[in-house]
């Protein structure tokens, strides 16, 4: 009893250790974390694969019209929600805010168990101002607008400190509410800023300021990066500035040519200069990530027939020269080439994440490629209510991942799981991984072969791989070093209950082809496991 009593104070300081260690582990805020391989957005301490759909515009502005929405996310298998919050709901009247509607919208996602990103659409949504309050619109002189033409048209200039410093003092406002309500629960994971940004209509604005702006010199901010950034710079603009002659100073035109191309980089500038003084000023009161979306150019458009300044590939640099307070840039990505959008986007640090992008059918087997080979963190499909049934292909996919999706994050970190989608125009791929060589390729049997497949797969220790999907086979080639020969020891269908392997079917015989290849039959998205013997 005397030595309980002795050692009791011992004890507790302990257990009193580990509970504060513990809950800061579990209190800090989401944020953005290098791990290995990937750049992973942490909630809680683990990695967090966001399994998410961006509702339309207009849906969260009512929680009346919400409610019955909720419950058709989480049965298709969304684990989080992409939805607008305007600054003309939050600050109707100037200085006077009204956060009934952030309150309602995190309420509902916490009783189904959702996480939030909310769209900050203040100064612009798809290169135009709409969403910010009467109040703005209706006094251009203090609020100036985009000159196109010589006409003043519906976009906010850029170039105004008084339209920045209203929007980051509202965005700010929102910010510290949002600490308020949620430091605690962590149901908003990260801040989308602004929506689709650029000018539309024309190259640049020409405002009298913008003027003035454009025929100074370009600030030393941007050409020190340049210089030292010179070796990973974006081909396409590396390749600008060489043809300009690789100039450290001087005017738009000089350093960048006199050319569109210019004007482009000079509105890149201007918002994102804006822009990461809105986020910086709302990460002051609550530091979670914060990014911009990119209405993507098509390679041959004319900038002004899509928003002329945004986050294009070409221009990435440009917003990261002009300051730290966006974390990443995402693009919204509808385009057929996919996999080419993701690479231009998933480079130079900058993470993969995909605030819109096709659901249904595509959307099923690209998350598989976005997560599995571009270690992206998050995918969101647009119009998601719209489509949100339990028989939609995207919640097949959604719960496959989602079941995986501890092991996937970790398999992401350590670089060791290859995605991929597969259809008549490109039939297969070849990933060297674990130490063995995969070929993937359209699923076929008797004679028959599969119209399209999609999936992952990672590597499950010595001589074993895991992999999810549908519509594909694998075989496993020799190493050339060792010249042995490989063949398929076992296959086993499965599923994760609470992150533990439950075996399901043994596969062989038609199942595996006679034990020539690794099967994902086309019917239905499976989990399976192979282990592989080698033979002289
Ligand atoms: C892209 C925008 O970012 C969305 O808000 C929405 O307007 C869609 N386009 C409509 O297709």
């Amino acid at each position: 009893m005397r030595n309980l009593i002795r050692t009791l104070p011992i004890l507790l300081l302990f257990v009193g250790l580990e509970t504060v260690v513990l809950s800061a582990q579990t209190t800090a805020a989401p944020h953005l974390e290098k791990r290995g391989a990937a750049t992973q957005l942490i909630v809680d301490g683990k990695p967090y694969l966001m399994l998410s759909g961006e509702l339309h515009n207009s849906s969260s502005s009512s929680l009346e019209y919400m409610k019955p929405i909720w419950g058709k996310l989480r049965a298709m298998g969304l684990n989080s929600v992409v939805t607008p919050l305007s600054w003309e709901l939050i600050e109707p009247k100037e200085g006077s805010f009204d956060f009934t509607l952030v309150d309602g919208l995190i309420d509902q996602a916490r009783q189904e168990n959702e996480k939030i990103v909310f769209l900050w659409l203040a100064s612009w949504k798809n290169g135009l101002s709409s969403y910010e309050p009467v109040w703005v619109k209706q006094d251009a002189r203090r609020f100036p607008r985009v000159v196109e033409h010589g006409n003043p048209v519906e976009i906010l200039s850029p170039q105004s400190a008084a339209t920045q410093e209203a929007d980051a003092h509202a965005f700010a406002a929102l910010m510290k509410h949002i600490k308020e309500t949620d430091a605690r629960d962590h149901t908003v994971v990260m801040m989308q800023v602004e929506n689709e940004v650029g000018v539309l209509g024309d190259s640049r604005d020409h405002s009298e300021a913008a003027n003035k702006a454009f025929a100074g010199a370009v600030p030393t901010q941007l050409t020190q990066y340049l210089e030292t950034h010179r070796d990973s710079l974006y081909p396409d603009l590396k390749q600008l500035w060489d043809d300009n002659g690789d100039k450290t100073a001087g005017t738009w035109t000089e350093i960048f040519g006199d050319s569109e191309r210019a004007d482009e980089i000079f509105m890149a500038w201007n918002y994102a200069r804006f822009i990461h003084a809105v986020a910086a000023a709302g990460k002051v009161e609550y530091n979670i990530p914060m990014y911009v979306n990119t209405w993507l150019a098509g390679d041959t458009t004319p900038p002004g027939e899509y928003p002329s300044g945004g986050p294009e590939p070409r221009a990435l640099d440009v917003w990261k020269a002009a300051g730290t307070g966006l974390d990443f840039y995402a693009p919204d990505l509808y385009s057929a080439n996919f996999e080419e959008w993701c690479r231009r986007y998933h480079r130079d640090g900058n993470p993969l994440y995909m605030p819109e992008t096709r659901g249904g059918a595509a959307g099923a087997a690209n998350v598989f490629y976005a997560l599995g080979e571009e270690a992206g963190f998050g995918f969101s499909p647009f119009a998601i209510e719209s489509e949100a049934s339990d028989k939609d292909p995207l919640g097949e996919s959604y719960s496959v991942i989602a079941s995986l999706a501890p092991l996937l994050a970790e398999h992401q970190s350590k670089g060791d799981v290859h995605g991929f989608v597969l259809d008549h125009d490109r039939s297969s791929v070849d990933f060297t991984m674990n130490g063995y060589t995969l070929h993937v390729s359209l699923d076929e049997i008797f004679g028959g072969q599969a119209e399209s497949g999609f999936g992952l797969i990672m590597a499950d220790g010595k001589d074993a791989f895991l992999g999810a999907g549908k519509g594909f086979k694998v075989t496993f080639k020799e190493r050339p070093e060792t010249g042995q020969h490989v063949g398929l020891g076992a296959i086993d269908e499965g599923t994760f209950a609470d992150g533990k392997w439950v075996p399901g079917r043994r596969l062989n015989g038609d199942e595996n082809a006679q034990g020539a290849s690794w099967r994902f039959d086309p019917r239905q998205e499976r989990i399976e496991k192979v282990t592989l013997y080698r033979f002289e």
